[in-house]
């Protein structure tokens, strides 16, 4: 297994869930770490606690749906560092709703959040992801494979970054480039626990994914040989709903 001491991550949602599960995993294994999210207080919160293990940890607040905030953001990130090792993109936003009743706002939002910002930063970081070491790794979802009612704007925003994920891998393999999506069913993080709360039901956390089972399972492979490379890994919760 590869050693990722030394290396350098850019970690988008990193101020909950299991963008900050990674993060945490990722310092333990002591990368220099570059974190965003939107609230300040979550993020400097999961920073804090990062610099315990990391060598360096940068944050950075940003809204990546404000192209003002994603203009400074990226200006700031390409003068702090040289180069990019990982590049993994967690931040993502989940509203429910029957197709009749949904604002088309909700499907912008999902989308700038959910597809727009992975492509707009991937666009202006390639060229400092590293050849022959760099991985990109995109948080996708189970929904992917079972669009359901109620879930018709998430489940396409999952569906274009799978296919985005899949060209971005036909790009850039041959400099060396991993490119990984992790298809993930339901994840203890707020995420789940406001989306049980809009339908009403009960949130057990217990019985779901856990955020560091997903951190866990992500270093594996981000520490394989670079004689092979994981493209998709399904994650499920082991007791099914
Ligand atoms: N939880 C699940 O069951 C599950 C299952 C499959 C896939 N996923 C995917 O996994 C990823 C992480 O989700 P999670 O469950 O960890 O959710 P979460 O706890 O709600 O975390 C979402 C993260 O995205 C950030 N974010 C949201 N909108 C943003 C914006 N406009 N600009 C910048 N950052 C923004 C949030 O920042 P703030 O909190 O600071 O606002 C937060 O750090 C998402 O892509 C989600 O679709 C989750």
């Amino acid at each position: 297994m590869k050693n990722l001491s030394g290396q350098i991550a850019v970690i988008t949602g990193a101020s909950s869930g299991i963008g900050k599960a990674i993060a945490l995993s990722l310092a333990g294994e002591g990368l220099t770490l570059c974190l965003t999210g939107r609230s300040t207080t979550s993020l400097e919160t999961v920073a804090a606690l990062a610099r315990e293990t990391s060598p360096k940890v940068l944050s950075y607040p940003v809204d990546l749906t404000d192209q003002a905030e994603f203009n400074r953001f990226i200006e700031q990130l390409k003068a702090d560092v040289s180069h990019v090792n990982l590049f993994i993109h967690c931040a993502g936003v989940l509203t429910v709703g029957r197709i009749k009743a949904i604002d088309m706002e909700v499907l912008d939002l999902q989308y700038r959040t959910n597809v727009r910002a992975a492509y707009a930063l991937t666009k202006e970081f390639l060229p400092l992801i590293k050849h022959g070491a760099g991985q990109i790794v995109m948080m996708n979802s189970s929904i992917w494979q079972h669009a359901r009612a109620e879930l018709s704007q998430y489940a396409s925003m999952k569906y274009a970054l799978k296919a985005f994920t899949d060209s971005l891998r036909d790009e850039v393999n041959q400099d060396g480039i991993r490119v990984l999506s992790m298809f993930l069913g339901r994840t203890a993080t707020p995420m789940l626990a406001e989306l049980h709360q809009q339908q009403g039901t009960q949130y057990i956390p217990e019985d779901l994914i856990q955020p560091s089972d997903v951190a866990e399972t992500l270093l594996h492979l981000l520490m394989l040989p670079r004689s092979a490379e994981v493209t998709d890994i399904h994650i499920r919760p082991m007791k099914k709903s």
